[in-house]
């Protein structure tokens, strides 16, 4: 089928590059003119593994062209997808000019039926009013696909599906996004992720109605959000009283009902949507009548690791002033070099405000963390950023971390201080290393008094 994409940012370009190698023919449109020219000349405007392949495989064959200009796609595509920014406005809510721009040139040239899909993370009821705004001018149908693609493993996420989800009005709507996707729903292609992928099981395609759909990414956002708020807090009361999170929350996920994912404690979660959709979440509910008070604790404790984590610091330091401290992670998470939100950045920005002279590493992001943060300073590598430190603070979990010669660490830092915002080191590891070692609630930093025998 012939298919466009409006957008050729992160969600985009995999939606476009994994639609064009299960088969169809994907225009990609976006309206800077610059980026079309890094992709048409071969390179990605971002990083994400397997990306790069799987767009120079398909433009290659022919199934997947880069545009600037909309007309050139939506006469040729009956089926449209919408993968624009939905950033938050000031207030919190979401900023959907982006989508309505794209909307009105839609309706500007379009002949005929045309379905065109929301996959933008846009609040529920959008669609309703992008519905209203075409029917009022032409044949356009509105339906929502709400992407679940997670930076770093988004190729992967596009291929194997935990579920796809489809809001629709009619069945043709859901019949034509179900012959779209049928590869993926059967697992039909061949696997450009797994060298030797095996069968899997068939994708769920879930169809419902375009509120639920849209409903249904926000809901699965912040339950997600939830998740890591609340082992942070468990990782608090762990510090406090003297018990390992990293056990805690090994045993609590093996519970089936629980699970183990999204339980990983840390300086908290960061990235581009989880703190804009809580935002927006809390905002839709409160709209709608709905007090979402636990969605707000689930932001406030996240906001808080960032103020514990430096306290930490400055526990162990004394004053940052003047000393020279090491970072290892610029990225939100490993697996990409994006930046946005990123806690590494929000603590690097408190040490600055004190004093502290930062230097720091990241295997991919130190370009996009030099525009936001250019008055540090970047070592080459890891080792780099540890010489003459009297601290190192680990921020991003990259698997590169894992493998340094620890021992060769330890040499060039003016104290063997480790600070892991992310629990990746093992303490006896560390501690064989001599290394001094602080993760998250994972220390015995101060016992609550241990009640005597009674009568004693
Ligand atoms: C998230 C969702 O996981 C995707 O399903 C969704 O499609 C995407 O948002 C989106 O809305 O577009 P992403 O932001 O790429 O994906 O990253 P996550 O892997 O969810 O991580 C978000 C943040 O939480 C990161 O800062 C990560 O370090 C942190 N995190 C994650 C933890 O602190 N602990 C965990 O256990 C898991």
């Amino acid at each position: 089928m012939n298919v466009a994409v409006v957008g050729a940012g992160y969600v985009g370009l995999i939606t476009a590059a994994g639609l064009a190698e299960i088969g169809h023919r994907v225009i990609c449109v976006d309206d800077d003119t610059r980026k079309v020219e890094v992709l048409i000349s071969g390179r990605l405007p971002l990083y994400e593994p397997i990306l790069e392949d799987l767009v120079k495989r398909n433009r290659q064959a022919k199934r997947l062209e880069f545009v600037s200009r909309i007309e050139d796609a939506v006469e040729k595509c009956p089926v449209i997808f919408i993968c624009v920014g939905t950033p938050s406005l000031e207030d919190g809510e979401t900023d959907l000019s982006s989508v309505e721009g794209v909307a009105r040139k839609i309706a500007e040239c379009a002949r005929g039926y045309h379905l065109v899909v929301e996959k933008s993370t846009v609040p529920v009821q959008t669609g309703r009013r992008l519905q209203k705004y075409f029917k009022s001018r032409l044949q356009c149908e509105v339906a929502s696909n709400p992407e679940f693609l997670s930076e770093g493993s988004g190729v992967e996420d596009f291929f194997h599906p935990d579920r796809i989800v489809v809001g629709v009005d009619s069945e043709k709507a859901a019949g034509l996004l179900k012959e779209i996707y049928q590869p993926v729903i059967q697992q039909s292609f061949a696997c450009p992720v797994h060298a030797s992928c095996g069968k899997r099981a068939e994708a769920p395609f879930i169809v419902t109605d375009v509120n639920s759909a849209e409903l249904i990414k926000h809901a699965s956002n912040s339950f997600l959000a939830m998740k890591i708020s609340f082992i942070n807090m468990i990782a608090d009361l762990c510090e406090a009283v003297g018990a390992d999170v990293e056990k805690v929350a090994e045993a609590v996920g093996m519970d089936k009902r629980i699970g183990d994912r999204f339980l990983k404690p840390g300086v908290g979660f960061g990235g581009s949507c989880f703190p804009k959709d809580l935002q927006a979440f809390v905002r839709i509910g409160r709209k709608a009548g709905c007090d979402f008070g636990l969605l707000r604790e689930v932001e406030k404790i996240n906001h808080q690791r960032i103020d514990l984590f430096v306290k930490k610091i400055k526990r162990e330091l004394g004053e940052v002033s003047g000393k020279r401290i090491g970072v290892w992670g610029l990225a939100f998470k490993p697996g990409t070099d994006d930046v946005r939100t990123s806690p590494s950045l929000a603590v690097i920005r408190e040490l600055v405000a004190e004093g502290a002279l930062i230097r720091a590493y990241d295997p991919e992001a130190i370009e996009k963390a030099r525009a936001e943060l250019p008055g540090i300073e970047y070592g080459r590598d890891a080792y780099a950023v540890a010489e003459n430190a009297e601290a190192l603070l680990a921020l991003t979990e990259w698997e590169d971390f894992q493998h340094l010669d620890l021992a060769k660490v330890r040499q060039v830092m003016a104290r063997p201080l480790v600070i892991d915002g992310r629990n990746m080191f093992s303490p006896a590891r560390m501690a064989e290393h001599g290394f001094e070692y602080v993760g998250i609630g994972r220390g015995v930093t101060g016992h609550l008094p241990v009640p005597g025998p009674k009568n004693a």
